[in-house]
């Protein structure tokens, strides 16, 4: 709390009153101490404040938005970490209203989203014609991505009372610590392909060369975070879904993840691919059924044809060869090791910061 003690402006006599859109300068007594995007209001007539807000959005970026994704929230000279806790409906530019939730706001896609900023906005609703409310999503280089008036505080109930924090630590400062960006190269192909020996042998190359760099194996993962998953359609696309959900994290971290599972399909690849966001680069490990059945090295296949595994992928279930994969090895004919190198290769130039990276 403070009083006006007076107004200041440059070159001319003090004047007694201010108004909305002058600038002037505000002598306080006492002398508090205010910092860029402060409010000043009056006792009476307090701006709302909320940790939760739903804003109408208009998202500008290339990129769709999605879920837990972190920015920047501009209001006036005031900034907030920002998290999207939820899209509570969206509008496509020539489409209908689709209400209840979404995973993903597209380019150009009108949406309500909810907005969670862990520090608390402070902030005048927006009225169409009015000046208060009217924020600015930017990202870390500051770029604007969407508008986002802000209608009102969320109310709980209406979306899951969930607050995804965001972090202090920058992901630019984290990749200018680790010289690389954080990414995921999500690995597809057969049983037997050699996904795990490739992943490995890449892992060890990157972390030769001073890079963050981390493997998620299917077969592993299988004995904690999957160990209540088998082999149904539906058992793999949550195995999927939540190994994603795991190397998205690691990746917002600043590591490089390589993930080895077989992704049979191309529905649980694109749903990979929307966990993962644009970190996502998709590696094909191409060994056709008659060399992996030939190598079997855990006899698999050869279990699989007596009968005695129902389901195994290539025999009893579908496999789903990417058709358009980022990144193609050759794994039947090359040995692992020559995969190993290319792939260290591919992902160092992809993800190492250049010169060029804007900071
Ligand atoms: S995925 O299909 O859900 O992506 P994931 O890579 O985690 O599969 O697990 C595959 C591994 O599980 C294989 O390497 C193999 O060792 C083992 N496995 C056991 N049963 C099956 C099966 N029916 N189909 C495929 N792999 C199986």
């Amino acid at each position: 709390p403070a009083r006006v003690a007076g107004f200041r402006v440059w070159n001319a006599p003090a004047p007694v009153a201010a108004m909305a859109g002058q600038s002037v300068a505000v002598v306080l007594t006492p002398d508090v101490v205010v910092e860029r995007g402060d409010m000043i209001y009056g006792p009476d007539a307090p701006p709302m404040r909320a940790a939760r807000l739903r804003a109408r959005l208009f998202w500008l970026h290339a990129e769709a938005l999605r879920v837990g994704d972190a920015y920047t929230l501009r209001l006036g000279p005031a900034e907030y970490p920002v998290s999207v806790a939820a899209i509570d409906a969206v509008q496509a530019v020539e489409g209908d209203v689709r209400p209840g939730g979404a995973e993903e706001v597209p380019p150009d896609g009108f949406a309500d989203v909810t907005l969670h900023a862990p520090q608390g906005v402070l902030f005048d609703p927006f009225e169409p014609g009015a000046l208060g409310g009217r924020g600015v999503l930017v990202d870390a280089w500051q770029r604007v991505l969407g508008a986002a008036p802000l209608l009102g505080p969320a109310a709980l109930g209406a979306t899951p009372a969930v607050f995804p924090g965001t972090s202090a630590v920058l992901p630019r400062d984290r990749a200018r610590a680790n010289g690389h960006y954080g990414a995921v190269f999500w690995m597809t192909g057969l049983s037997g392909a050699g996904k795990s020996t490739i992943a490995r042998q890449t892992e060890a190359l990157l972390f030769a060369r001073g890079m963050q760099v981390a493997v998620l194996d299917g077969d592993a993962l299988r004995t904690r975070l999957t160990s209540d998953l088998g082999f149904s359609e539906a058992d793999r696309t949550e195995n999927i879904r939540r190994t994603a959900a795991v190397a998205r994290l690691m990746a917002d971290h600043g590591l490089v993840v390589i993930t080895a599972l077989i992704s049979p399909t191309r529905a649980q690849r694109a749903m990979a691919r929307t966990i993962v966001g644009e970190a996502y680069h998709e590696v094909y490990v191409r060994a056709d059924l008659a060399t992996c059945e030939a190598r079997d090295p855990k006899g698999l296949y050869a279990a699989a044809r007596a009968g005695r595994l129902p389901g195994f992928t290539g025999i009893g279930a579908p496999y789903e060869a990417p058709a358009e994969a980022d990144i193609v090895l050759d794994a039947a004919d090359q040995p692992a090791e020559a995969s190993a190198a290319h792939l260290a290769r591919v992902i160092e130039a992809r993800v190492r910061l250049s010169r060029r990276t804007p900071t």
